[in-house]
């Protein structure tokens, strides 16, 4: 069989691409080892990982906070078991969706390991051992990431876990410890807490989320420890026993020291993601890829192999699913002649989490790192009229800009909807807008995103609420 393009992998960064690719009148097939289509982010990632954070949110404000609207609600009870059939449910309406588009989008789908034979030749190989080979012009490899591993720790996904495992846990551990606060490590700690788990995080860092902004960071992880959240920072660990009744963890202090151990039911380990590039035979073709174990691109998202493409987790940059979309639309529209572009300065980022954490561009750390003048204009929910009535005022909207210009360089929200409201400084500073801009563009009242309003005016010191 023959195609224009083959798309390796139906994540966020395949799917998308073979769409795209199939509407600019290309004969496409994708080629996915997974039963469903979707690929981490739909199967085993952003989607199951917010159906939780959703109930599990749900199911902590039934317990405390109607009661000062004039609400009473009888105790909510958990019932686990259906909490995770709701995710499922999630799960199968969103990979459901993505077949429903590829079928609608004329693409053939091959359930299969792909691997690349030679430039312009794929083949498929299905569970049951049978092996076809496809021919293509180009080809796109989206075969995403894998969790990284701890060494020494054996992730047996029933004691130790990885996200996966700890999407699926058949009931709420006593104490759970995880390793690693980042973004993984915040929002399924957070899943576990609200359903009763005592948390606690070992992070290797003297801080939470790196990468994110410091002050956001600090304070972001003070509204964590007061909902529960126990930290040990500057910690890493060197060993876990696993036994019949759960496991022991043996912490040290990451610049060495005492060690302490501490008692688990469930350990989930949550250090960060790794390119997956196995079977596809990226030596024997020639394919490039990096320390990091990153397929090497070019700017247009060409490997060191004429007609093979590579997007998403598998290459370098954030590992998030809307990076991965974005790529796979900017490399169909590139193949097809056209000029695709991501404009890698302005990729939003949430922690799903409550309150959320957004942000779009610099942080204060890189701007002072760039050498960059910079003034700041910040704006607390407590001064935010719809944030006070809905006594959801734990946070702040961060405006920072280019002391000389005005442009906005960076935005970063702490605050319930923050995941929403960031998306009005991503089209800002898409379109190189200024704070003046943003200050001056009227936004309905009440609403949460007045604060961004506000945080653009403070820029000036001239905020009206505060
Ligand atoms: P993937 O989604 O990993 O898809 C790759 C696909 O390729 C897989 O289906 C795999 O089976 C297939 N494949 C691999 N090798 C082969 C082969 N040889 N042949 C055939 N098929 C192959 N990102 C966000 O932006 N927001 C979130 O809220 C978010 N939450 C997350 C929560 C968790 C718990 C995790 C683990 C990740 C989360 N992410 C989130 C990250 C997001 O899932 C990834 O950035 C995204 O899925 C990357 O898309 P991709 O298309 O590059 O790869
Ligand atoms: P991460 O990179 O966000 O965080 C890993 C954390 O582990 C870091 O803080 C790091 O310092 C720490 N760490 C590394 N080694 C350690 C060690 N040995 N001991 C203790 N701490 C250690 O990775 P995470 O949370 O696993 O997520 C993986 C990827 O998935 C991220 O790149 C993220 O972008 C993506 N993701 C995105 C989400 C979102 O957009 N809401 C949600 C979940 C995941």
């Amino acid at each position: 069989m023959s195609y224009d393009t083959i798309v390796i992998g139906t994540g966020p960064g395949g799917y998308v691409c073979a769409i795209r690719t199939a509407q600019l009148g290309q004969k496409v097939a994708v080629v996915e080892k997974r039963k469903t289509h979707g690929g981490t982010c739909l199967n085993v990632g952003c989607i199951p990982s917010k159906a939780l954070l959703h109930a599990s949110h749900r199911f902590e404000e039934a317990g405390h906070a109607f009661a000062g609207m004039g609400i009473s609600v009888a105790a909510p009870k958990l019932d686990l078991k259906q909490m995770l059939a709701f995710k499922q449910e999630g799960i199968d309406g969103n990979t459901k969706g993505v077949e429903f588009l590829l079928k609608k989008n004329k693409i053939d789908a091959f359930n299969g390991t792909g691997r690349i034979l030679a430039p312009g030749k794929v083949e498929v190989k299905a569970e049951d051992g049978t092996v076809q080979t496809l021919e293509t012009k180009n080809i796109v490899i989206a075969t995403g990431s894998d969790v990284a591993q701890l060494p020494g720790v054996t992730i047996d996904e029933k004691v130790v876990v990885s996200s996966t495992g700890a999407l699926e846990l058949s009931k709420v551990p006593g104490k759970l410890v995880v390793v690693g606060a980042g973004v993984i490590g915040l929002e399924l700690g957070s899943v576990w807490r609200r359903l009763g788990a005592e948390v606690t995080v070992v992070e290797f860092l003297d801080r939470i989320l790196p990468g994110m902004d410091g002050e956001v960071a600090k304070n972001f992880q003070r509204m964590l420890a007061k909902q529960g959240f126990a930290f040990k920072l500057g910690s890493k660990v060197t060993k876990v026993e696993t036994g019949a009744d759960g496991a022991k963890v043996t912490v040290e202090p990451a610049a060495g020291g005492a060690a302490d151990v501490i008692e688990a039911d469930i350990v989930l380990v949550a250090i960060g993601r790794v390119p997956y590039t196995k079977g596809l035979g990226l030596d024997d073709v020639g394919i490039e890829t990096d320390k990091r174990g990153r397929i090497v691109v070019d700017a247009h998202f060409q490997t060191k192999v004429p007609g093979i493409y590579a997007i998403g987790d598998v290459i370098a940059g954030p590992m998030l699913a809307h990076k991965a979309e974005d790529e796979g639309v900017a490399v169909a529209e590139i193949i097809a002649g056209k000029a695709g572009h991501v404009n890698y300065d302005v990729i939003p980022g949430v922690v799903y989490t409550f309150p959320e954490v957004a942000a779009v561009g610099k942080t204060e750390e890189e701007l002072k790192e760039a050498g960059i003048a910079y003034s700041v204009g910040k704006f607390p929910f407590t001064a935010n009229g719809r944030a006070k009535v809905n006594q959801e005022t734990d946070g702040f909207v961060k405006v920072l800009a280019d002391a000389t210009t005005d442009k906005v360089l960076g935005v970063h929200v702490i605050g319930a909807e923050a995941g929403e409201m960031i998306h009005e400084a991503a089209v800002l500073m898409e379109f190189g807008g200024s704070s003046e801009d943003l200050a001056r563009t009227c936004h309905a009242h009440p609403t949460r995103s007045e604060a961004v309003k506000e945080a653009a005016m403070a820029v000036e010191k001239r905020a009206i609420h505060m």
